[in-house]
Parts: C-alpha cells; structure tokens; sequence
C-alpha cells in the first residue's frame, strides 16, 4: 500500500525549510525504492513544530517535528514509514495539546487535506454546505447566515447576515463579492493559511455569498506579500472552473458565478474596505467617505459585498450544519468560533481556533506558554497595529467583542502580540503614532496631520521637554483622532497609544524617574 506523507507547503513552513525536507524526502523515497508519495498540505498552526511532517501509517497520523532535511535519512533508517522513528516524533498530531484544545470549525480541513484536490476537499465534508444552498432561496440562504450570529472577522465585527440583506435587497443589473484578503494587521496570518490551505472553502464560500445576494462576479484581493497564496488561489480558481463549481451553471443549477484574483500594492490602508475598492478599481487606494455603503454603492458603483476572507470561509459550515449548531458556540454576541493567531515573544505560536469567550490569559498564558524568553509578559496587544495594549491584569477579558470594547480594547481580525518585561511602552506608543504616520491616506487632518505631531509630543516627552504638558497634549491629539478621523486607521491609532500611556505610566516618565533618583 502505498505510504502518504504530509510536508506543508504553507509559507510559514516554507520559510522554515519546508521545501528542502519535501526533497529529502523524495529522494529518501526514490533510493529506497519505497511505495511512498508526498502531499504538500497545509500548515496544522502548530508553527513552532514547523516544519511538521506526518506520515499516514495503520494505525493513523503521526507528527513529526520540527524536522529539517538532515533529520530525513536518519527518521527513514529508523521506521519513519511506520511511525517508530522516535526523534522528533509528537505521536497523533490531533492529541498534541495545542490542536486537542481547539474547535475547528473554519479550519477544519487545513493541514489535513491537499489543498488542491477538489476530491479530498468534498471527502471532508467539503461543498455540503454549496449544495444545501443552490437548493435554497437567497433570503433563506441569507436568513441562516442571519441567525448563525456570524460577524465580520476582518475588524469591524459587523454581522454579516446583514450585509449581504442591504445587497440583496437593492435592485441591480450587476452586483459583487469582494474578499479582503489584504491582511495587514501584525501578528495575523489566518487568511492566509486558508488561502494556502483550504482555497476551495474561500471559493465555496463566495459563491454562496453571491447566491445569497445576486452577485455573479467575485474578486479576492490578495496582499502583494502573500505570493504563495496567490498562487494557491489562482490555482484553486482554475480547477474550481474545470470542476463547474464556478462558471455559468455552478453545480449544475441556473447560478452563475466566477471570480478573479487581483494583488495589492502594499498599502496598510488598502485593507479598508473602500479604499480597497478605489485600488480594484486602478485607482489611488484612498478612503471614500460613507454614505453610500460598499452594500448599496460598492465596486463601480454596484452593490457589493465586502467580506474578509474568514468570514466567507466560514459560511460554508453554516450552510452545511445549519445556523444553530455554528450559533451554539461562543459567549454573548459573540458567536462561533475565532481563529486567535497567537505571535511575537511567545513560546508556543501558531493559531487557535476556539469559540469566543476563552479569557486572553489562558490563550497567552496556557495555550501560547508565556514568553519566548521566558520573561515575564507585560504587555499583549490584540488586534493589530489599532489595538490596545493589555497588561496582565486584564488577563481575565474573555475573548469577545464586547468584553474587549467594554476595556477600550478590540479584537479586530484576532491577532495577539506578546512582549516581555524588556518592551518599552513608550518606544510601542511612537510606533503606533509613526505607523499611522506612514500609512495615512492623507484624505482626513486629524489622522494626516495629527500623528505626525503625535510622534514630535511623544519624542518630547522622552526627552523630558515638558513632560505633564506634553502627556496632556497626546490625550487631547488622541481624542481629536479618535473622533475626527474618517476611516478606522485615524480614529483607533488612540487605542495602543493611550493604552500605552494609562496602563504603563511608568514608562513615559523616565527622565522624572531618574531625576527623582538623583
Ligand atoms: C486601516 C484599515 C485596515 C483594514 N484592513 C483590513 C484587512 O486587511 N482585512 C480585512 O478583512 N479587513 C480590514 N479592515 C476592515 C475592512 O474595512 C472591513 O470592515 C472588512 O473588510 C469587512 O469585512 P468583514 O465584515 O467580513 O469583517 C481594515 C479597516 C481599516 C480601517
Ligand atoms: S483616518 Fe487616515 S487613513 Fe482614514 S481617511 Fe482619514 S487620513 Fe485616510
């Protein structure tokens, strides 16, 4: 019988050496004159084991990891193919605590099918969820989508079901499915993954959104960083046509629908959601002001719907399991599940999904095992370069939108970066400043002109030029942000820097310090 054995192709793991273990292993095979074939799949998130290999043996899956292409010929003179090779070896990858823990429901398949294989994808519960939903009305389609309480994954948390009823409810003779695959908060790379791991859930997904709403056309903008995504996608696309999952006829039924995948420039500001449409539209990527809505007035001026690529990825398992059983998991308004991806100075990094409502010490503290450096943690931001900075006393917020909210936090697109003892809060709130600095569309004052005098105060106050004065002086800049911008990279750049400064006093006060040392 022939062997199979699992090296990712995921970028993380790529970049880890991926590539040289799959030829190690190749050649390994072709020596010994083994009954062996290699899948590239997707990353399992596990991304410290990375590269992690797994061999499909009799008695199921065993890891290892991190394996590299030296380990390769010593693994295979030691029983690889059967699983008894001893080094390295993490047993049944879904019993290693970090993956035993998680629900996964979006991300069920990554990591465990060949991403290209449309075959493997339908074996794994794959299209279920398309099939219930060309049978459906697009009311009812958008009525499940509705009561599953699924909400915009990429920041906002606006409920999707909602979005797409402002679509479907506005007459048009052409309509859109946009997916923001434009990824650009620190710490995030859950898009990706799907996108490297699972495309055909991201197709899957879109083409019931343009069921649901009318559209017939979908574009997936993919960040310029991301080539390996892109390619994956654009591959995906091609079968996903070959297979009439997309075309005039999708599945055989009277819906027709394609998509095409466009690249990014490079722009932070291009992941907001109008911007996003100027850039696809070959113009400058500046924000537009609303109204109109994306929903009534979107991409060229038609109804779209503008979805980040997890909230499209996970509409297939409603449609397959129904709205209560995803509606089931999950804390107050917060419902299903959230990819947490867990990075910077962390020991165990990778991603998690679990329903809302873990607290953030667990996740930091338990399931990413504190520090790389085994410092203290002092701080974690969560939710990307506009996210507060949260010390350990907040560790008891349970992951929720809300709850978040309710501590002038967010969770955004649930990417969570932790620093140890060493970070100064001070240099962190600059950097928040200068990074809005840098990516402002320059459309609003407050944002445009307001964060570079937010660097110039903060400078000062390291210097110890009037500190007090200049402390007061960045709330003031802060609040003025925080409501006079136009879009959200003006308006929460206030967030880490004033999370920075009420949570953290101590480091914006160093030269008083060593005055009162003297
Ligand atoms: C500066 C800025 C950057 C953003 N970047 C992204 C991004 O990279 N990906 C994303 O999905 N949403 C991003 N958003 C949020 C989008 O504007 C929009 O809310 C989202 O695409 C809607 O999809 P959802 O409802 O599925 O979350 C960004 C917003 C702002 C203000
Ligand atoms: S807040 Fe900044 S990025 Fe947003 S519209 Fe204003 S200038 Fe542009």
């Amino acid at each position: 019988m022939t062997v199979t054995i699992y090296v990712p192709s995921d970028s993380g793991a790529l970049a880890l050496g991926a590539d040289k273990v799959a030829k190690a292993v190749s050649k390994e095979i072709s020596d010994r004159g083994l009954d062996a074939r290699i899948v590239r799949n997707g990353s399992r998130g596990l991304y410290w084991l990375e590269p992690m290999v797994e061999v499909e043996t009799e008695g199921g899956r065993v890891a290892y990891g991190p394996v590299s292409s030296k380990d390769v010929p010593g693994l295979f003179e030691a029983g690889f193919l059967s699983g008894h090779a001893r080094v390295k070896r993490l047993g049944n990858p879904e019993e290693i605590p970090f993956l035993a823990r998680q629900t996964r429901l979006t991300f069920a398949r990554v990591g465990i099918t060949d991403p290209l294989s449309l075959e493997d994808y339908e074996a794994h519960g794959g299209l279920a969820g398309l099939r219930n939903a060309v049978a459906m009305t697009p009311a009812n389609i958008v009525a499940q989508v509705t009561d599953s309480g699924l909400r915009g994954r990429g920041g906002a948390g606006f409920p999707t079901g909602i979005k797409w009823k402002t679509v479907l409810d506005t007459a048009s003779d052409r309509k859109y499915i946009v997916c923001n695959a434009d990824e650009g908060d620190s710490a995030t790379f859950a898009d990706r993954m799907i996108m490297e791991g699972d495309p055909f859930v991201l197709i899957e997904g879109m083409v019931i959104a343009g069921i649901a709403t009318g559209a017939t056309k979908g574009f997936v903008y993919i960040r310029s960083e991301y080539p390996h995504a892109v390619a994956t996608m654009e591959k995906a696309v091609e079968i996903a046509r070959k297979a009439s999952l997309l075309g005039v006829n999708v599945l055989g039924s009277p819906n027709a629908f394609d998509i095409e995948i466009r690249v990014g420039a490079g722009a932070y500001v291009c992941g907001e959601e109008t911007s996003l449409l100027n850039s696809l539209e070959g113009k400058r990527g500046i924000v537009r002001a609303k109204p109109p809505l994306p929903a009534i007035q979107g991409l060229f001026g038609k109804p779209t719907v503008i979805n980040n690529v997890i909230s499209l990825a996970s509409v297939p398992i409603i449609m397959d399991r129904g709205a209560t059983f995803y509606k089931d998991f999950g804390m107050g308004r917060s419902r299903g599940t959230i990819p947490i991806q867990i990075a910077g100075n962390v020991k165990h990094g990778g991603l998690f999904e679990a329903a809302f409502g873990m607290t953030l010490g667990e996740i930091v503290e338990e399931i990413g095992g504190g520090t790389a450096t085994g410092r203290p943690v002092k701080a974690v931001q969560v939710g990307g370069p506009l996210g507060a900075y949260f010390p350990p006393s907040l560790f008891d917020t349970p992951f929720d939108y809300e709850a978040f909210a309710a501590k002038d936090g967010l969770i955004g697109h649930a990417g969570i970066t932790v620093f140890d003892d060493s970070a100064d809060m001070l240099k962190q709130a600059r950097f928040a400043m200068e990074f809005c600095a840098i990516e402002s569309c320059g459309k609003c004052t407050p944002c445009r002109i307001g964060s570079t005098r937010g660097v110039e105060t903060i400078d000062k106050i390291a210097q110890n030029i009037e500190p007090q004065k200049n402390l007061a002086l960045v709330t003031d800049l802060c609040n003025t942000m925080k409501f006079g911008s136009l879009c959200a990279l003006g308006g929460f750049t206030p967030y880490p820097v004033m999370s920075a400064i009420n949570h953290f006093p101590e480091d914006f006060r160093p030269a008083a310090t060593a005055v009162a040392a003297e």
